[in-house]
């Protein structure tokens, strides 16, 4: 017998999708008031790699007013289960000691990546630090995690495209589908 494909089953659709991360562009600017001469503020957002690539990419363009993009780069899972034992695979190039920094992720799940990140990046002295999470699986939660900002709250399904892959694979596909269901 031949091996058959996965199943996937569309859970957020791009137009689905392109909605709500606009509105996610307005709701961080909001959060960040003009400094006291009303200059915007300048927020840096540092994505997560390689999973935010994509949320990152449209967020960016979302959010009004001065951006500027760093990237880290962490591994923690093998196939669908998080090994808990994160790692930092590429470091951020700018100094961020000043700086409004605001972590786009690709989905919370453990929390245990977040958690990681968080210490990692707050003892370097940022003026603030936000976290922007495209999805959240707050059922899947071993460590508690602070989430600013949340594009969609998810049920514990595995969940592949928008940038999530199943290793390495999916990430190309511009919808949220649901992996293993018909
Ligand atoms: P955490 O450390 O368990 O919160 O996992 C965070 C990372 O696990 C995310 O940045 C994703 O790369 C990956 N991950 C967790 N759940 C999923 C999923 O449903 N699909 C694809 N990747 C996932």
């Amino acid at each position: 017998m031949m091996p058959q494909p996965p199943k996937l089953s569309t859970l957020y659709s791009p137009a689905v999708i392109a909605n709500r991360v606009a509105a996610m562009g307005l709701e961080i600017r909001a959060l960040y008031p003009p400094d006291s001469d009303a200059n915007p503020t300048r927020i840096t957002l540092i994505g997560v790699l390689k999973g935010s690539y994509v949320f990152l990419a449209d967020l960016a363009r979302a959010i009004p007013g001065p951006v500027e993009i760093e990237f880290l780069g962490v591994s923690s899972y093998n196939g669908t289960e998080s090994s808990g034992n994160v790692r930092i695979t590429h470091d951020l190039r700018a100094d961020i000691a000043g700086r409004h920094c605001l972590l786009v992720e690709d989905i919370a799940d453990t929390g245990l990546t977040l958690d990681y990140l968080r210490r990692a990046l707050e003892v370097r002295g940022p003026a603030s630090l936000r976290v922007a999470a495209f999805l959240d699986k707050p059922s899947r939660r071993i460590v508690p995690v602070q989430l600013d900002f949340i594009g969609f709250s998810i049920p514990d399904h595995f969940v592949v495209g928008y940038g999530l892959d199943y290793d390495q694979l999916y990430r190309n596909l511009p919808e949220v589908a649901i992996l293993g269901k018909a």
